[in-house]
């Protein structure tokens, strides 16, 4: 039989993570720990410096325990378990340092059999993918990040599925203060002007059923303003440049898988219309005078309203209502400003 008392238990880690955090700065008995765990406080010790290697500062003290000098905001997969509340999405992760693209490493996952709900983190992207085609800035100090789902559903859902993602991202920034937040059709998400986040969906689909849908979700967190390259620092910004301070990434993260996995459950269960509410219910370009890029050409009016598959009504010319499915939308004169 082998011994596995000194062996690294990524469960007793997580815990040990879970209560470090808990103790708020106060010190925690490896001692009580090992007893209840009926492991030695040799292995508590080889966790601990585990954890100190994943980035952690823990201070040890004879006869006192261990103590977290400093909350670290790590997105590793042990730190992310022990803060996330959620049932599927987010419970698998994969943290990179670096990657080209998180896009590209979840399609492989997928096509692989990863499961509904896995998460590919990376730290910095080199060549971060945006919507049609574009590159998407993706430096250290944000959060970059693509969820794997396999719904149940049509292809003509993928689109709820990217609006939903727009909405967890606005209610987490929601839960950080009062910032003027505003939805941009499809899934933008903006504040005062400015772009925060941005949202790739991508589907994988036969004629009559999704296979699956990646969702790439791009958050400048904590992005200085300095690093945002020339061309991009009078239209994007970051959350702690409007907060005027920095937002835990980790916290962040897990609000928003939180908030996602909410509303995926409820588009399961009841269909669309609790996702397109929610979106409804937040700021967004709705009353608004945009002009629409679409691949059937460019259209201009009033945003009126998403319809029942998430496309834009815009009311054009002459009254005349046109349906947008897809397309880049430009703000041309927010509601209720001349
Ligand atoms: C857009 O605004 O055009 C969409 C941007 C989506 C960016 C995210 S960051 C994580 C994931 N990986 C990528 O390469 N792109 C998405």
């Amino acid at each position: 039989m082998v011994n596995t008392s000194h062996m690294e238990r990524p469960d007793l880690k997580i815990e040990m993570f879970r209560r470090l955090i808990s103790a708020d700065g106060a010190f925690v008995s490896g001692q009580e720990i090992s007893q209840e765990f009926g492991v030695s406080r040799t292995s508590i010790w080889k966790h601990v410096k585990a954890l100190r290697r994943d980035g952690c500062r823990i201070e040890a003290v004879p006869r006192s325990g261990y103590r977290l000098q400093a909350n670290p905001d790590l997105l590793l997969p042990f730190s992310m378990r022990a803060k996330l509340r959620t049932k599927t999405i987010g419970q698998r992760i994969h943290h990179f340092a670096s990657l080209k693209s998180t896009q590209a490493v979840a399609h492989r996952l997928a096509q692989q059999g990863e499961p509904e709900g896995a998460v590919v983190i990376a730290e910095e992207q080199s060549g971060g993918r945006g919507r049609w085609g574009r590159s998407f800035f993706s430096p250290p100090g944000g959060l970059w990040f693509s969820l794997i789902l396999r719904p149940p559903l049509q292809p003509q859902a993928a689109l709820t599925l990217t609006l939903m993602a727009g909405v967890a991202v606005a209610e987490a920034t929601k839960r950080l203060g009062t910032l003027p937040l505003l939805l941009k059709w499809p899934n933008d998400v903006f504040i005062g002007g400015k772009k925060v986040a941005g949202i790739l969906g991508e589907m994988i689909a036969e004629v009559d059923v999704l296979r699956y849908v990646i969702l790439g979700i791009g958050v400048n967190v904590n992005v200085r303003s300095e690093s945002f390259p020339p061309d991009l620092r009078d239209t994007a910004t970051s959350l702690s440049l409007e907060l005027g301070h920095d937002a835990s990434r980790s916290e962040f993260l897990c609000r928003v898988l939180e908030h996602f996995e909410a509303y995926y459950g409820l588009l399961l269960a009841h269909g669309v219309r609790p996702v397109l509410d929610a979106w409804r219910s937040l700021p967004s370009i709705l009353g608004s005078e945009v002009s629409a890029e679409t691949p059937e050409g460019p259209v201009q009016g009033k945003a009126l309203d998403i319809d029942e598959q998430g496309a834009l009504m815009v009311e054009a010319a002459a009254g005349k209502v046109v349906r947008v499915l897809a397309g880049d939308i430009h703000l041309l004169r927010l509601k209720g400003t001349t």
